[in-house]
């Protein structure tokens, strides 16, 4: 089965050809995936005096507190792009990617790993003057996302080290998705949470798999979602196969990485360039988007893994042997041209996997 959806804030549009779940679009086949996967249906609504605690292309992010140390995060379907004359096209949109979302987040591999969300259960959502419609529940991240999360003074503070075990966490997130054979498409800091870990400290999970494919035949292609300036840059509206795919998430993953080791670096050079948008108001908001024009930029030019390069070698911090296998990681990852870049994170985590 494979899916894409319409329309988003930074990404492109592509539209599915595919089989599966993603022509299953309506209340009916959510309530059923939802009896097959053993969702609960939860009583409980959110508390919308305490407002939003994210905000993505598709979907509002509300929370509800539990108890004093655990809240509960509504993700409900953003109607205002389907306003006033979509709104069937914005119903059956909405059906397709909770769906699809709640059958990838419940099969038994991909609901037990540590780094993958957890759904929690579903909701509904009734105003009267919109259709009834339901809410996807998860456990609150203590933090929130990885983009606001790394920019906040707590982010600030995490050292290399701290930074290195996000990275690797999340690289064998990707790698269990697609060992199940499931392409998450939208790899991006907003997309990765970050929970508190008695044990390990930060628990990063990654999220929102509404624009993801659970692949089931070997020639089955997908079209793909692309946030820049996550995306690879072989995104150009077209099919991919399930190999070509995984390149498309692995590149993004080489892009996050960079970010999380070396958002720093990104910024102080940001700060020497002009024309970039100053028109944000919070602080993480303005950091995170000179971080992006800079990547992207970076991508455009060709000299990514040149960059990242450069930036391996002039961290003090490790070691000549952790230098080589970390400059191994960005060349297989971030390499422009697909035929040059892994495809395979198995072989790319032990590369990963530096004693630090
Ligand atoms: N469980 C959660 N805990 C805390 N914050 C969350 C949670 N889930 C989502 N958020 C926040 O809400 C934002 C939007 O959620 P999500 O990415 O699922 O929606 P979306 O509209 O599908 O996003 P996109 O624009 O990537 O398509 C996230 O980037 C994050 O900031
Ligand atoms: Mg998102």
């Amino acid at each position: 089965m494979a899916s894409s959806r319409k329309s988003r804030s930074s990404s492109f549009i592509a539209q599915p050809r595919s089989t599966g779940l993603e022509d299953h679009n309506d209340c009916l086949s959510f309530l059923a995936v939802c009896q097959q996967s053993n969702v609960d249906i939860l009583p409980i609504s959110w508390q919308k005096v305490r407002g939003l605690t994210g905000k993505g292309g598709t979907a509002h992010v509300s929370k509800s507190p539990v108890h004093i140390e655990f809240e509960l995060a509504h993700k409900r379907w953003s109607w205002s792009r389907f306003e006033p004359f979509n709104i069937d096209v914005g119903t059956q949109e909405m059906y397709k990617a909770f769906t699809l979302e709640t059958w990838i987040l419940t099969r038994p591999a991909i609901k037990n790993h540590a780094n993958i969300i957890n759904i929690e259960g579903v909701c509904w959502e009734f105003s009267g003057k919109r259709p009834a419609s339901p809410v996807l529940v998860f456990e609150k991240a203590h933090f929130g996302d990885l983009s606001r999360f790394l920019f906040s003074s707590q982010g600030r503070q995490l050292s290399f080290f701290e930074r290195f075990s996000i990275c690797l966490q999340i690289t064998k997130a990707v790698m269990h998705l697609h060992t199940q054979r499931v392409i998450h498409a939208d790899i991006k800091p907003e997309n990765v949470l970050i929970f508190k870990d008695g044990r390990k400290g930060l628990l990063p999970k990654i999220a929102d798999f509404g624009y993801s494919t659970l692949v089931s035949t070997e020639n089955e292609t997908m079209h793909l979602a692309s946030s820049e300036p996550w995306c690879a840059p072989e995104m150009h509206g077209r099919q991919f196969t399930f190999d070509n795919a995984r390149k498309t998430d692995i590149f993004s993953l080489g892009m996050v990485c960079l970010w999380v080791l070396f958002s720093e670096n990104i910024l102080e050079q940001a700060s020497n360039h002009e024309g970039i948008d100053e028109a944000y108001e919070e602080e993480s908001e303005k950091s995170m988007s000179r971080c992006r024009f800079i990547l992207k930029q970076l991508k455009g030019s060709g000299e990514l893994v040149k960059y990242t390069k450069d930036l391996v070698n002039e961290t003090s911090l490790l070691t000549e042997p952790q230098r080589v296998r970390l400059t191994k990681f960005f060349s297989l990852t971030l390499e422009l041209n697909p035929l040059d870049r892994i495809s395979d994170l198995v072989l790319l985590c032990s590369s990963l996997e530096i004693p630090m």
